[in-house]
């Protein structure tokens, strides 16, 4: 049986992950500093899987606790999703995002190498291709951030690029996600912003159950089927397995790859918004308001290389999409940390 190290494996996509791993037959050890998370997420992956992973409430900022964790577990692959996420936010401490994603990292890489582990899988994002000038977007498309958050993303592809160039028997998997959203069927886990949502999805779930008034529209001008944004979301579980078959390439690979995590396929923010009316059988109100400043118009995925390379696509749909996550949304009102 192989050994996983998930970091970040309370959080959002990282719960999602473990549990196909668990169910896929690995042995997953997670590592969080539960910044974003709870310790109430590692009940409910027993309860989905009967397992319950192994847990090191440790930061990667840290770099003797990551010793130690290698130390003390014969680890195989890691895959690597911790880190802070909100892009308004790195633009208000940039140092802090550095520091986390950056730094944090750097101390991962370390202790892998130092153990001899070489093989890992990276989280980063579309945010990479910046304002594409075509879609669907393609691995090889030129690649820009506009705030830190995304420049944190980038350097550590570079970063891991600059590894498998140094040590040809690294084997990292670069994926670059589109838009994650849903939840597990299960309704046991799925994401819980703190505050106030700033994606869509989470924003739209909190209109249905009457804790926002209405949905903001950012722009109904943009060159789109009606005017909103477009972009390409990807079912959180979808996703997960996504990861399963990146890894199942780096065990039987070398060096470093790129591919794109997404369906294909765009929605608007309006067609969203009617297929999660469907899901929850409410309306969901809404206004049209300025563009929100650093928004591009549409944003999808080329998914060839995914394929190809992996054998993976996306099989959920928007109807699904929302429908797992208004059963998430309704079933854990107030996120799962305060769940009883
Ligand atoms: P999340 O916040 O739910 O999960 C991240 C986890 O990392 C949290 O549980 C947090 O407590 C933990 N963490 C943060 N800093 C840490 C540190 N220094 N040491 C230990 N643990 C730490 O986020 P998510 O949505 O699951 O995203 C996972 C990864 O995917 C992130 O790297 C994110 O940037 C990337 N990503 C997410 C999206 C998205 O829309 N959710 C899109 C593209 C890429
Ligand atoms: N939108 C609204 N109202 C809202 C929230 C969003 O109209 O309240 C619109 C946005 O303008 C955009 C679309 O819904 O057109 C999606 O917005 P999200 O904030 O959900 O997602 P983004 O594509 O802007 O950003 C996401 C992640 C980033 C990541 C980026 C690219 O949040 O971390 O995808 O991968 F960098």
């Amino acid at each position: 049986m192989k050994t996983i190290l998930v970091t970040g494996g309370t959080g959002y996509i990282g719960s999602h992950t473990t549990v196909e791993l668990i169910q896929a037959g690995y042995q997953v050890i997670i590592l969080d500093n539960l910044y974003n998370s709870s310790r109430e997420v590692l009940k409910r992956i027993q309860a989905i899987t009967g397992v319950l992973p192994k847990f090191y409430e440790k930061d990667l900022l840290d770099p003797a606790a990551l010793q130690m964790v290698f130390k003390e577990n014969a680890i195989d692959a890691v895959i690597h999703f911790a880190g802070y996420k909100a892009v308004g936010e790195s633009v208000e401490i940039p140092l802090t995002y550095y520091q986390n994603n950056i730094a944090g990292s750097l101390n991962l890489y370390e202790a892998m190498k130092e153990a001899g582990c070489r093989k890992l899988v990276f989280s980063s994002s579309a945010t990479v291709y910046g304002n594409p000038q075509s879609v669907p977007i393609r691995e090889d498309f030129p690649l820009s951030t506009t705030n830190p958050y995304g420049t944190t993303k980038l350097f550590n592809e570079r970063i891991l690029e600059d590894l498998c160039i140094s040590d040809p028997s690294w084997s990292v998997l670069l994926l670059r996600y589109f838009n994650p959203i849903g939840a597990h069927p299960s309704g046991l886990i799925g994401e819980t912003p703190n505050g106030i949502p700033n994606n869509l999805v989470p924003y739209i779930a909190q209109v249905a159950t009457g804790k926002r008034e209405f949905l903001r529209v950012w722009g109904n001008d943009y060159d789109t089927v009606d005017g909103t944004g477009v972009r390409d979301y990807i079912h959180v579980v979808d996703l997960a397995q996504g990861h399963l078959k990146a890894l199942e390439y780096a065990f039987s690979h070398t060096g470093a790859e790129t591919v794109n995590l997404g369906t294909g396929n765009g929605y608007s923010v309006l067609q969203v918004k009617n297929a999660f009316e469907k899901a929850c059988g409410k309306e969901i109100p809404y206004q049209i308001m300025e563009r929100r400043p650093g928004d591009i118009a549409i944003c999808y995925a080329d998914t060839a290389k995914a394929k190809k390379l992996l054998g993976w696509n996306a099989r959920y749909g928007i109807d699904e999409m929302c429908r797992d996550s208004w059963n998430f949304q309704s079933k854990n009102p107030n996120g799962i940390e305060k769940a009883q």
